[in-house]
């Protein structure tokens, strides 16, 4: 024993003064080097140790200190006796760097701790909710506001974020759907790719980047009739075609690590996916990274009716390929009976531990487990002014401009009389959104204070009435306003003396997110109420909405003027609101998510299929509702500006190609109004026969561009093989032989079109 230890100490100093054989700095040079080591890492580890590295906990000690209740101690115990190999929720550098030095100054194998939490959109400085966020389209800024999370969290001792989540979710009633990209998977894709590149930088060595999440793999955001955690039952075609794409730019964009997802899919739960985790992620795409189970999702596997025990669901995952358990206890207590009695192979669990090793190396935790503990660094780079100026551009950036009918926005800066109404104007809290990392309670700037601060002066405001009441937090169930009316004679008296009414309403910070489903996506509680008395005795309203989900406004689209989908923006929500308000910023969000009619449309989704009964004017056999029109009231991508865009001259080079060949498509866009603005220019194909069948529209490129007042820029869009391509019948990703419509336009509705044809030759 003693022998092995002295082994390991020498050769884990050897590792971490990098004397061994360094020979290349290419990546894959690095890469063998790194498996080097880990397989000499590997080959001193016991089976107690190697099950340790795949055994994430909780931490539940004060977030400053050392433990102060028994069951930190029991914690602390098992961090000294190798038992567990990662941390959740354990933040600041005091608490990582205790909770390392127990494992460093203790254990055998000297094997470092990553530190893990949710940073979903910001760590401190909160940026838009990720739905929110997306609807800038603009991938660039949303990769710099992953890279300041990564670096206000590593500064904060993380070494690692559970994000981004990639579940394309088309269900406006799933509380998730504020988490993800929305209902594309073109769309998804492109920003997961530029939230990897920004978390994780070109070197994940670097002490201001950290590893990132693909989550939750796979299927979540399909959960049947919107409801959390609840089954999913989608086809084959569907989930290699609309569901894994995301995953799979994700994988190949080097991302560290993923998650797999509570739900079963057609009766089998990802947790013990083995066609999923091991067939695809870790076989077809040769992904090298680990997967961390969804919090207890091994264990839930009981509750699915799929394992008989916590044993028999540790088999189950292990061998499927989840390779880290959080918090389901299932593989300290079974793994090692489990390889005694040969139903785990120890060759399965060296694979999951070389994974868990590999990105520890990467992170450079072996050369300094501490090198994310600068105290000095914590205090000054977080929550800095540069910081929230960034959040400032992103949040302005996210804002889409649903309605604004005789132009009532901008407002001019000198406007009289001007009435701030709603529960969530003077919010400070609601902008901070959910999964708000250390976003502080009541930190963000509110709507009220963002348009004080714009125009230098107190403005009249009255709540109306309140919208959720009681207890506010991740946990806690919500309790909303139904009786208090009170405050709505006095917000009908100012509306009355006011030439223009800024009315903020929409949902609670916590009324989205996980646990949150729900199956009304009105405005809930008294709000709707005291909207329609303002609007009897004014109905100049400009409609602020900030929500984190799609809601069903269709009252307010059809007798409001003005609508403003602000969603929850973040820390300078409040500035970056009035920014747009006055002017200051020229909107040019796009709904990343269709809004429906109403909520029996869900799930609603731009891109469906055409059916075989798509239409017909004569009679009511045809897919449609009766009560209801089929499409969405403001569909995927659309989203308005101060100026207009005229798109003219769709042009194809060549209206056929084949193998090898390419298409490239020009459009001229024009900016025919008064002052400059961003277009987000959008292309999409639809394949007209497939051998599978293909959907009527298809998101497959877009640039978001600034077009000065009067200008014309040409925009163009390649289109090759790859664009085309789907898993087909022969359930291979491959492009087919046929006829294609190519669409170009500022939303998913009004396009311009043209045909092309591919030859597969
Ligand atoms: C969520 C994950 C999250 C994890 C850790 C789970 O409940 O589904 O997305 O990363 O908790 O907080």
């Amino acid at each position: 024993m003693k022998n092995i230890y002295i082994i390991g100490i020498v050769c884990i100093l050897c590792l971490i003064q990098g004397c061994s054989d360094i020979t290349s700095n290419t990546a894959i040079g690095k890469t063998s080097n790194i498996n080097k080591k880990v397989d000499s890492v590997l080959s001193l580890m016991t089976v107690k140790e190697k099950i340790g590295q795949l055994v994430q906990y909780n931490g539940s000690w004060d977030l400053t200190g050392p433990p102060s209740d028994v069951n930190s101690k029991e914690k602390f115990e098992k961090l000294r006796n190798g038992e567990i190999g990662s941390m959740l929720n354990v933040l600041t550098v005091d608490a990582t760097r205790e909770a390392q030095k127990a494992v460093m100054e203790h254990t055998r194998m000297k094997i470092p701790l990553i530190f893990a939490y949710d940073v979903i959109h910001g760590y401190k400085t909160m940026f838009p909710i990720p739905l929110g966020e997306s609807a800038s389209w603009d991938l660039e800024i949303m990769q710099k506001s992953a890279e300041i999370s990564a670096k206000e969290a590593a500064a904060a001792g993380l070494h690692w974020t559970f994000s981004p989540m990639l579940d394309v979710s088309r269900d406006a009633r799933w509380g998730r759907i504020m988490e993800g990209s929305g209902e594309d998977t073109y769309l998804t894709a492109q920003i997961g790719v530029a939230k990897v590149k920004g978390y994780q930088g070109d070197d994940l060595q670097s002490e201001y980047t950290i590893a990132a999440c693909a989550k939750h793999f796979a299927g979540y955001g399909f959960g049947e009739a919107g409801r959390d955690y609840n089954t999913v039952n989608i086809g084959e075609y569907e989930l290699h075609n609309i569901v894994l794409p995301p995953f799979k730019a994700a994988a190949d964009a080097g991302v560290a690590t993923f998650m797999n997802s509570f739900n079963e899919i057609d009766g089998i739960p990802s947790t013990a996916n083995k066609m999923l985790q091991r067939g695809l992620l870790k076989g077809a795409w040769n992904w090298d990274g680990f997967m961390v189970s969804d919090w207890g999702s091994i264990q839930e596997m009981i509750a699915h009716g799929y394992a008989k025990d916590v044993k028999h669901a540790a088999e189950l995952a292990i061998n499927a390929g989840s390779d880290m358990d959080m918090e389901s206890k299932a593989y300290e207590s079974s793994l090692e009976i489990l390889i005694e009695e040969g139903k785990v192979a120890i060759a399965t669990i060296d694979d999951a531990v070389r994974r868990v090793l590999r990105i520890k190396f990467r992170l450079g935790l072996f050369e300094d487990p501490y090198k994310y503990c600068n105290n000095e660094r914590e205090k000054t780079s977080i929550y800095t002014p540069e910081n929230l100026a960034i959040a400032r551009d992103v949040a302005r950036k996210s804002i889409v401009l649903l309605k604004n009918e005789n132009k009532v926005l901008p407002l001019k800066k000198q406007v009289k009389n001007i009435a701030v109404i709603g529960p969530l104007a003077n919010d400070k809290d609601s902008p901070i959104g959910n999964w708000r990392a250390q976003g502080a309670a009541n930190s963000a700037v509110s709507f009220l204070e963002g348009i004080e601060n714009a125009l230098h002066k107190k403005v009249p405001f009255e709540k109306g009435v309140d919208l959720s009441i009681g207890k506010r937090s991740f946990l806690s169930p919500m309790t909303f306003n139904t009786s208090d009316r009170s405050g709505i004679p006095a917000a009908v008296k100012l509306a009355k003396k006011s030439e223009v009414v800024l009315m903020v309403v929409g949902e609670d910070a916590f009324q989205s997110g996980e646990g949150r489903s729900q199956t009304n996506i009105g405005l809930v509680g008294l709000q709707q109420e005291l909207i329609e008395e303002v609007y009897k005795v004014n109905q100049n309203i400009v409609l602020v909405l900030m929500n984190g989900r799609p809601l069903d406004i269709s009252w307010h689209a059809a007798n409001i003027p003005t609508i403003l989908e602000c969603w929850h923006l973040g820390s300078e929500a409040g500035n970056a609101i009035a920014d747009v308000i006055f002017g200051d910023y020229n909107p040019s969000g796009k709904l990343p998510v269709s809004f429906p009619y109403t909520v029996g449309q869900e799930p609603l989704y731009y891109n469906q299929k055409n059916t075989g009964r798509p239409s017909n004017p004569s009679d009511v056999t045809y897919s449609h509702y009766n009560d209801a029109p089929k499409t969405a009231l403001y569909p995927f991508g659309f989203g308005l500006s101060y100026t207009s865009f005229k798109y003219d001259n769709l042009n194809l080079s060549t209206a056929s190609f084949s193998k090898n060949e390419a298409i490239v498509v020009t459009v001229d866009v024009t900016n025919t109004g008064e002052i400059g603005g961003e277009e987000v220019v959008q292309l999409y194909i639809r394949d007209l026969v497939g051998s599978i069948t293909r959907p009527t529209k298809e998101l497959k490129g877009f640039e978001k561009v600034f077009i000065d007042a009067g200008e014309t820029k040409t925009i163009s869009f390649t289109i090759n093989e790859k664009t085309i391509e789907f898993y087909t019948a022969n359930k291979l990703w491959e492009a087919e032989s046929g006829e294609f419509n190519v669409f170009v336009g500022g939303n998913s509705v009004d396009l311009l079109e043209k045909d092309f044809n591919f030859t597969k030759i």
